[in-house]
């Protein structure tokens, strides 16, 4: 969406840091929770600040005993033998595995995880784990434990930071997009029992002791096409989904750990 389009369609006063962090307040964001953000910024209408004023908002209705987590992830460190949505000439697949400079948590932005997470991991003081495509950025007193080095191959499963999440109690926080955007249903979807599972092949370059190497191996494919779907069926089934509006956008809260069991029980009884 066009600035201008945002602009056309904040109907009346603009949201500020201050009147967001009322929204969340008023949503049910409380201090001291850990909260994993999903955000477009497009959809809170015309923010007076941008996006440093939305990461502003949420700090502030956290408070300093909230932990926030944003998603992180740079999609630019696969093997260009896997990408599927920017296919280059098969004569550039060595100079790009030659060349391609390794994963820098402070230098590697994030890919389509919008202008709030990476305004938010750029922010000095926030940690940033060292996954080269499935980083997240995470602020407060759980943000160490959050990204402490994670198992490389086991993608969103245990030992990932959404596992972590899970251990923390965390709540999980759509400002603007759907369920398709909720990470943790990927967690469920490792741990779902179901047949047939799609499997993937994953190649991406890790970089250790200066030594690059080009990591090869099958991993479970991620599917968010029915996460719309388990999210609704979610909050009608438990009632623990609170919505609301966070300036102009549609906002979802909920607790991180019930959505991923629910998710378990819910991709085993659909997914066959
Ligand atoms: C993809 C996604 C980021 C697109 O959302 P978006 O609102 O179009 O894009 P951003 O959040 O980056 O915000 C940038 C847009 O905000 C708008 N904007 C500019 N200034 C603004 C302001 N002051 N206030 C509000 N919006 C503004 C502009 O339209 C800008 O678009 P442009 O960069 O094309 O000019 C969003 O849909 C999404 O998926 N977010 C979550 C990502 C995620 O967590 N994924 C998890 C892994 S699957």
């Amino acid at each position: 969406m066009s600035v201008e389009d945002v602009i056309a369609r904040t109907m009346g006063l603009p949201p500020t840091a201050r009147s967001l962090c009322s929204d969340l307040r008023r949503l049910g964001v409380e201090p001291c929770m850990t909260l994993l953000v999903h955000c477009s910024l497009s959809a809170l209408g015309w923010v007076v600040g941008g996006a440093h004023a939305v990461v502003l908002a949420l700090e502030d209705a956290l408070g300093p005993d909230g932990t926030l987590v944003m998603p992180a992830h740079n999609y630019g460190f696969y093997s260009p033998r896997v990408w599927k949505n920017q296919p280059v000439p098969k004569e550039w697949f060595q100079v790009i595995e030659d060349e391609l400079p390794p994963f820098d948590p402070d230098l590697t932005p994030t890919t389509q995880m919008g202008a709030v997470a990476e305004c938010f991991r750029r922010q000095k003081g926030t940690l940033r784990s060292a996954h080269p495509i499935l980083s997240v950025a995470a602020r407060g007193p759980n943000a160490e434990a959050i990204t402490a080095p994670e198992s490389l191959t086991d993608t969103h499963g245990e030992g990932s930071p959404m596992a972590r999440l899970y251990e923390l109690g965390a709540w999980v926080l759509l400002l603007g997009v759907r369920h398709d955007r909720n990470t943790s249903l990927h967690l469920a979807e490792r741990r779902a029992k179901y047949r047939p599972k799609q499997y993937v092949k994953r190649r991406f370059l890790v970089e250790q002791d200066g030594e690059r190497e080009w990591l090869e191996y099958v991993d479970v494919h991620g599917d968010s096409s029915d996460f719309e779907k388990l999210g609704g069926e979610f909050a009608a089934e438990t009632g623990l989904v609170k919505t609301g509006k966070v300036g102009y956008a549609d906002a979802m809260l909920f607790p991180q750990r019930e959505i991923v069991d629910f998710g378990v029980f819910w991709m085993e009884r659909h997914r066959r």
